[in-house]
């Protein structure tokens, strides 16, 4: 079996890493960790950005904040940028907004393209949205990115208990 076949993770994906991306890598883990346990022991969860521009910082302050009062626990993380070894790493890479996704498009090999997706996909009343990036506005925008990423984790945790079945 190669590394790519065994690949059993998940890559969620922005542009920096600091705002969205590692929102959606906690409430992902803490939400599967809950309601599927056993997904959760073989299933790796990690972020990445398309930048370098905050590579080794933690989220952003308001991330942090938003994401602790909803009781997720984000400020150990560390932003990285994605490396081509990661699209045979992980066996779905979920891409915040439009821009991320055609960054991607052209990172990956032809062969891994089907691991790349709009994370929103996993949750039929999203299908096609993105998640705003919220870096620039008021904080509002970092509480709707929690509703979101909310919803399409338990998407993507329904789509990762079909793919086992
Ligand atoms: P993220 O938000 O992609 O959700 O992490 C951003 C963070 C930083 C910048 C843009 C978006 N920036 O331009 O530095």
């Amino acid at each position: 079996m190669t590394t790519e076949q065994r690949a059993n993770g998940v890559l969620f994906v922005c542009l920096g890493n600091i705002c969205r991306s590692p929102t959606a890598e906690g409430v992902f883990r803490q939400l599967l960790a809950r309601e599927a346990p056993t997904l959760a022991t073989s299933w790796s969860v990690d972020s990445a950005g398309t930048a370098d521009y905050h590579s080794g910082a933690p989220p952003d302050p308001r991330t942090v904040a938003a994401a602790r009062a909803r009781g997720y626990e984000l400020a150990h993380l560390r932003a990285r940028q994605i490396e081509p070894a990661d699209f045979s790493r992980f066996a779905l890479v979920p891409a915040m907004d439009r821009s991320n996704l055609s960054n991607l498009r052209a990172l990956a090999p032809d062969h891994l393209q089907d691991r790349i997706g709009l994370f929103l996909d996993h949750a039929p009343e999203l299908s096609g949205r993105e998640v705003p990036d919220p870096y620039y506005g008021a904080a509002a925008g970092f509480e709707q990115v929690i509703d979101l990423v909310e919803i399409a984790s338990r998407g993507l945790i329904r789509s990762l208990q079909q793919r086992e079945m």
